[in-house]
Parts: C-alpha cells; sequence; structure tokens
C-alpha cells in the first residue's frame, strides 16, 4: 500500500525543468518567472512589504493559502518576512493542500530559485511523507510557523479557525481545478477573515470576481504577470453573518492584556504549555509541586511515542496522528539536545491476538503514508526488531522513545520561563485581573493567565471539580541491558512495550491499575511486567534473563496517569461551572436549540490535562493549542478536534443527558 507522498507522484511531469500537474494538466507557476509572479500577484497584490513594514514589534499576521504545491508563495512570502518585519513578529502561514508533493519534488522544483536556497533547505529538511490532517511546523525558533493542512479543501476549509490577514489563492485554473474556486469556498472565506482582510489572485475569472463580491470583498482588476493581462485584489468590507457557531465553544476573546501566566505543573502538559506561551513572548512561571532532585527526574526511564491509532477517523486519531508527528518533528529538529535522551528508532506494535490484528488491517487500510506507518510481517518485522519477535504488526519507522524528564527540561529552558520547583498550588482564587495562587496563608504568584496542568490533581480546585478526571497507575520497570539484549533495534509493543537500552537499561512498561493512587514502586508489578514481556517478546524475554531476575531487587517508577471519560485529553478555557449549567439549561429541553447567549468564561484561566498513556505525543502539541486560544492565532487542529478537547463538553453532556455533572470531592 503506498501513499502518493511517499514516492514521486507520477502526477508532475517536468517541461523546460518546470514542475507540470498531469492530474489538472496545469503548470503550477508562471514559465515566464514563477518567482516574480509570486512577488507580483501574492506579495504586492496583498501590499505585504507596506504592512508587515509597519508592524508592532510582537504583531502576528496571518496569511492562508489554497494550494501549497512546491510551497515557493510559502517561502517568498517568508523572505520578505525576514526583510520587511520586526524581528518579534511572528508569522502564521496556514496553506491547504490535497496532494502533497515528495520531497524530492518539492526540492527539485524550488532549486529554479538559488536565491531561496537557505528557506528551501530549511522546508526541505521538515518536508516529510504529510499524512491527511494538520501538520504544524516552526521555521526560525517559531518567527514562521506553517500549518499545512493535507486534505481536499471543501472539507478542511469548515474546519479550520483562523482569523486571516491576507489570502493566497492559488489553486490551478479555474477551468480545470474548479474545487478550488467553489462558491462555497470562496464564501468561506470571509467568515476566516476580518474588515480589511486583503486577497490577491493570479486569475481574473469573471465567476470568481462573482463569488468573492458576494462574499462581501470589494474586487479590483490589476494588471496581471507576464502574460496574463489581468490578475484580481481586494479587500473584505462588510461580512457576511458568519454561520451560527455553538457558543460554549466559541473561543473567548483572545488575551490583550499584560502577558504574563502562570503554570501550575511542569510535566509534559505544563512543559508544553509554558514553551509555546514564552515562544510568543509571553513571561511564565511553572509551580511544580516536586523537588527538581525528585526521583522522577533521576531516573532513567523510557517514554514511547505511542499513537496507537483506529481504524476509524476519530479526533483521537487526528490528535494522536498529529501529536506523533509533531513530537518526532521536534526531536529531529533537535528540541532535545542531548541524543542520548530520545532515539526515532522506530515503534513496532506487534498484531498480538486476533482482535489487534484486525485492529491493525484497518489501520493499513487507512493508506497513510508509509512514512508514518506500514504493515510488515513476520520476516520483517523480525528484521526490524534486531531479535526473533513473534507475529508481525505495525511499523512506525518515524516514531520510538524519549526520556521524559529531558523532554520537559528541554521545553522549560527558556529565557522568559521560571520554574519554581517544591511549590505547591493550593487555591487559586480571582482578584480583579489577576489571578492569586496561594500555599495556605502564603501568596506563591499572581498572573493575569493561569493554566492547570498538574495531572491527575488537575480537578482539585473549586473552578475545575467539574471535570470528571479519572486517574490510573502505571508502573514501568527498568531492566539491566544485556550483550544479547543490545540487538533489540526498534520499540516493541503490544500488552505492554520495551525500548532499546538507555544507559545500559530497558523501559519495561506499563502496569494499569485503576482506582489506586498511590505510587510506590511494587515487585508484584515489576512481575507482571515481565511476564508481559515474556509473552511480547520471548527472544528478548531469554536475552535478557528475565527468568532470574528477582522483582523484588529490580528499580522502577511509579506514576498516575490522568485521563478522561472519552479518553481525549482537556484542553482550553474553563467555565464557570455553575453559571454554565444556568445559561444553557434550556439544552436539557432541545439540545438542538441554537443558543446564543455567550459562555460564562472564567477570565484567564485555562487547562491541561489528561493526557492518558500518551502524553508524549500528545502534551506537545497541546501547548500551541492552548497558546492559540490566548493569543488568537490559528488552530494547530481542526475545529471538531478542538471541540472534542474542550473541558466543558462534559458539562454539555451533562445537560443535554439530563444529568447533574459529576463533581469531584473538594
Ligand atoms: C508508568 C507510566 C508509564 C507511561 N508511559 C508512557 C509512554 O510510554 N508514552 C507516553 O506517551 N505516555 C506515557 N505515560 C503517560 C504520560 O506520563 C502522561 O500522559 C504525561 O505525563 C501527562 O503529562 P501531564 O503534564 O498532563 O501530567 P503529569 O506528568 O502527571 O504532570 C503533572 C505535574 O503537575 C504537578 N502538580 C500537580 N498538581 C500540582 C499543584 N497543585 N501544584 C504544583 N504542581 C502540581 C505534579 O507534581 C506533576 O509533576 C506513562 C505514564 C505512567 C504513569
Ligand atoms: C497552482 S498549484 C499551487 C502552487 C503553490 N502555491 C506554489 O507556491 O507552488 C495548486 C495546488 O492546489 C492543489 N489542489 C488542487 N485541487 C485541490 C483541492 N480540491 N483541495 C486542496 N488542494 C488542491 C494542487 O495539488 C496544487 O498543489
Amino acid at each position: 500500500m503506498t501513499h502518493p507522498t511517499d514516492f514521486p507522484s507520477g502526477e508532475l511531469e517536468w517541461q523546460d525543468g518546470q514542475p507540470f500537474s498531469r492530474r489538472f494538466g496545469d503548470v503550477f507557476f508562471s514559465r515566464d518567472s514563477g518567482i516574480a509572479e509570486t512577488q507580483h500577484v501574492f506579495l504586492a497584490g496583498n501590499a505585504l512589504r507596506e504592512r508587515w513594514g509597519s508592524l508592532a514589534p510582537g504583531a502576528q499576521f496571518v496569511v492562508a493559502e489554497t494550494g501549497f504545491g512546491t510551497g515557493l508563495n510559502f517561502l517568498c512570502a517568508w523572505a520578505l518576512w525576514d526583510e520587511t518585519a520586526p524581528p518579534e513578529a511572528r508569522l502564521h502561514f496556514v496553506s491547504i493542500e490535497a496532494y502533497p508533493l515528495a520531497r524530492d519534488e518539492l526540492v527539485r522544483a524550488l532549486a529554479l530559485w538559488p536565491q531561496l536556497a537557505t528557506y528551501r533547505d530549511a522546508l526541505a529538511a521538515r518536508w516529510e511523507a504529510f499524512a491527511p490532517g494538520w501538520h504544524r511546523v516552526a521555521f526560525a525558533s517559531g518567527r514562521v510557523i506553517l500549518t499545512l493542512l493535507v486534505g481536499d479543501i471543501a472539507a478542511v476549509l469548515p474546519k479550520v479557525e483562523a482569523v486571516v490577514d491576507a489570502w493566497f489563492l492559488d489553486g490551478f485554473t479555474p477551468a480545470r481545478n474548479p474545487d478550488m474556486w467553489s462558491p462555497a469556498a470562496l464564501a468561506h472565506l470571509a467568515h476566516l477573515s476580518h474588515p480589511g482582510t486583503t486577497f490577491a489572485t493570479y486569475t481574473a475569472a469573471s465567476e470568481v470576481r462573482r463569488h468573492l463580491e458576494a462574499a462581501g470583498f470589494a474586487v479590483r482588476k490589476e494588471s496581471g504577470f507576464g502574460r496574463k493581462r489581468e490578475m484580481l485584489a481586494g479587500t473584505l468590507h462588510a461580512r457576511a453573518a458568519p454561520p451560527w457557531q455553538a457558543p460554549w465553544f466559541t473561543r473567548p476573546a483572545p488575551h490583550t492584556r499584560e502577558r504574563r501566566a502562570i503554570v501550575v505543573g511542569g510535566g509534559p502538559a505544563g512543559a508544553a504549555s509554558a514553551a509555546s506561551l514564552a515562544a510568543r513572548g509571553w513571561g511564565v512561571e511553572v509551580l511544580e509541586r516536586r523537588d527538581d532532585n525528585g526521583p522522577v527526574a533521576a531516573a532513567k526511564h523510557q517514554g514511547v511515542l505511542y499513537a496507537h491509532p483506529s481504524p476509524h477517523p476519530t479526533a483521537l486519531n487526528e490528535l494522536a496522528l498529529a501529536g506523533l508527528q509533531y513530537t518526532a518533528h521536534a526531536l529531529r529538529a533537535g528540541r532535545v539536545p542531548d541524543a542520548r535522551d530520545f532515539d526515532l528508532c522506530g515503534v513496532l506494535q506487534l498484531a498480538c491476538d486476533e482482535h489487534e490484528a484486525k485492529r491493525q488491517a484497518g489501520v493499513a487500510a487507512l493508506a497513510l503514508p508509509r512514512a508514518l506507518l506500514r504493515p510488515v510481517d513476520h520476516g520483517e518485522a523480525t528484521a526490524i526488531a534486531g531479535l526473533d519477535v513473534p507475529q508481525g504488526g505495525l511499523f512506525y519507522p518515524a516514531a520510538g522513545w524519549v526520556h521524559p524528564p529531558a523532554l520537559c527540561a528541554a521545553l522549560l529552558d527558556h529565557p522568559g520561563i521560571r520554574v519554581r520547583s517544591a511549590h505547591d498550588a493550593l487555591e487559586i482564587t480571582r482578584n480583579g485581573t489577576q489571578w492569586t495562587v496561594r500555599n495556605g496563608s502564603s501568596i506563591v504568584a499572581e498572573a493575569p493567565v493561569v493554566v492547570i496542568a498538574g495531572g491527575a490533581d488537575s480537578a482539585g480546585f473549586p473552578q475545575t471539580r467539574h471535570l470528571p478526571l479519572r486517574t490510573i497507575r502505571g508502573q514501568i520497570t527498568l531492566v539491566p541491558a544485556t550483550a544479547a539484549s543490545a540487538a533489540l533495534r526498534t520499540v516493541l509493543c503490544g500488552e505492554g512495550y520495551v525500548a532499546p537500552a538507555r544507559g545500559g537499561v530497558h523501559s519495561l512498561g506499563a502496569t494499569h491499575k485503576f482506582r489506586d493512587r498511590e505510587t510506590d514502586v511494587r515487585a508484584g508489578e515489576h512481575a507482571e511486567n515481565l511476564e508481559r514481556l515474556g509473552r511480547l517478546a520471548p527472544a528478548l524475554h531469554a536475552a535478557l534473563g528475565a527468568d532470574r531476575l528477582d522483582p523484588v531487587t529490580l528499580a522502577g517508577l511509579a506514576g498516575l496517569r490522568c485521563s478522561s471519560p472519552d479518553y481525549l485529553p482537556v484542553i482550553g478555557p474553563v467555565v464557570d461551572a455553575a453559571s454554565f449549567m444556568q445559561v444553557y439549561a434550556r439544552l436539557s429541553r432541545d439540545a438542538t436549540l441554537a443558543l446564543r447567549e455567550p459562555a460564562p468564561w472564567l477570565d484567564g484561566l485555562y487547562v491541561n490535562t489528561a493526557h492518558g498513556s500518551r502524553g508524549l505525543i500528545t502534551a506537545p502539541l497541546s501547548g500551541e493549542l492552548l497558546a492559540a486560544y490566548l493569543d488568537g492565532e490559528p488552530s494547530p487542529l481542526p475545529v471538531s478536534v478542538a471541540e472534542a478537547l474542550h473541558p466543558s463538553r462534559f458539562l454539555l453532556r451533562a445537560l443535554i443527558r439530563r444529568r447533574t455533572p459529576d463533581v469531584n470531592p473538594a
């Protein structure tokens, strides 16, 4: 099974060294000079040089494009941004593309412009086989952020959450590529714009003009580039009423006051929240109950980058795949500086029983890029693993493992972040425009924004008691490597997991214990982990001499996972639960009511938790989602996924099911 991005797509023809689409029978850019065309049509057509030259220092600007193609427009915009925008400003480039090019094709097309070589190399280094879905890639330490939306425009556009400042309309010629210029698509542009948003396009087609005018854009004809006499450009003057949006999910107004935040919790979710905010110029204080020198920081354990998608297109799937690619990208780009703290050695998910084999067949049928995952038979699985495994499965070549404390430390390593360990946040109260965090009678910190990322303890505050969080205890066993176990070359997963050794020790995980909040390390659970390894990989079990290991003397680590009833993380703004139940009480009589009352937000209070067993892939991206809420940026995830993660979903379900929401004990 292959995917168009794995190999040269076969869609391209090279005519005089320039890419030509066989599928659409059209060129990607003008044969006269693609780069000059981009500069004339898209950059000048949107007056970007003038607009970017007058931006305020910390400003952000959002360009959205229909048709990423070779990325030429992106690179030209980036180069102009470098030339004209203030150093602290941030460019968001959101681009929709149904058929991403293979890396070689992209590089070959962009090689036509040596003046863009530095930008091209940066893009090529991060360009991979992008699966259908949302992909966020940060360049130049986050000064330029690409959000690539892989999918058909008709399906993708309605799921975009962004306020766009300038549009590049760059489908193939309307006669050959009508989907990119459909009335519905052009009308939707206005919903993602504000009065003053501009657009530019190389085409002067009269139906494009009509549809844009109908959407509320004032359209003018300008002189076209090269052989094209005319092109269109314009500005949104009057926005038609946007379609109704559920007010309980509509974003609170972006934070425009003092950019300071307190993050409660220094685990992966707290560290990622702090990192994404600090990268945007926020000052962040992270309060972490644990002492820096505690046992967790010292442990040698490895956490697996483990997506475990289902054959169905669920929100969890979209999040897991986007998260896996985001974390793996970040590691490849050197986010964790010490190469001994992670290894993208691949993850082999063995089809360890009939149920799992059936599930895997369904996942394989999704035809995701082979560079992301591919089915492997017993022989190939054994070759990949480096020692005999009992069956085949799914192989994720770009996944692997990371040492969680190293990931957290790397995320927290920013001059804008101050970590205060051994600081317990016990109480949070609103005091005018600030939140005050107290521990007993002493004030620990104050700031206008608080992000609660306390894992399983996130529902311990009166403001978050309505979140139905659950805890699942887990224990990892650390097993000394042997000469024979060094043969293991990839992470093996089944019922449990085992990774190639880090510092002479293999991590063997992990147990699942419900209704148990203790974190002591137990010999019984070491025995369980060893037994599971025996079933997962008997050859490795033997190579480790696991039969002779005494569980009582083994080292390990126990902790609590936090999960939610629908197994999705909980990320976003927090409401006053009692007011919410009153404001939307009518939903319990009729769940279809299109109510308009705004949600009773607790101004500046956010939560980021319930990452379950996959926090190492979901947490890094969660910081970007949180920052998108606070800074009013384009969402890194489809709106349907952001809603599936929204903290208010449980209150909403309680209303609709006419139940009193569960409340955690005070
Ligand atoms: C045994 C085990 C094995 C695992 N293996 C994997 C794996 O292989 N791959 C994977 O992706 N995930 C794995 N996980 C899950 C992963 O660890 C979690 O998803 C992840 O840690 C969640 O991050 P978090 O920041 O939300 O929560 P946590 O990591 O729990 O961090 C929350 C932090 O907040 C602090 N805190 C809480 N309340 C307060 C307060 N009031 N004041 C100050 N500080 C506070 C806590 O001390 C803690 O440090 C495993 C979990 C366990 C227990
Ligand atoms: C003219 S090219 C874009 C050129 C590009 N902006 C550049 O800088 O190279 C048009 C792009 O639109 C994409 N496309 C065509 N139909 C699409 C659809 N229905 N949804 C999303 N993308 C589509 C094509 O795959 C192609 O890459």
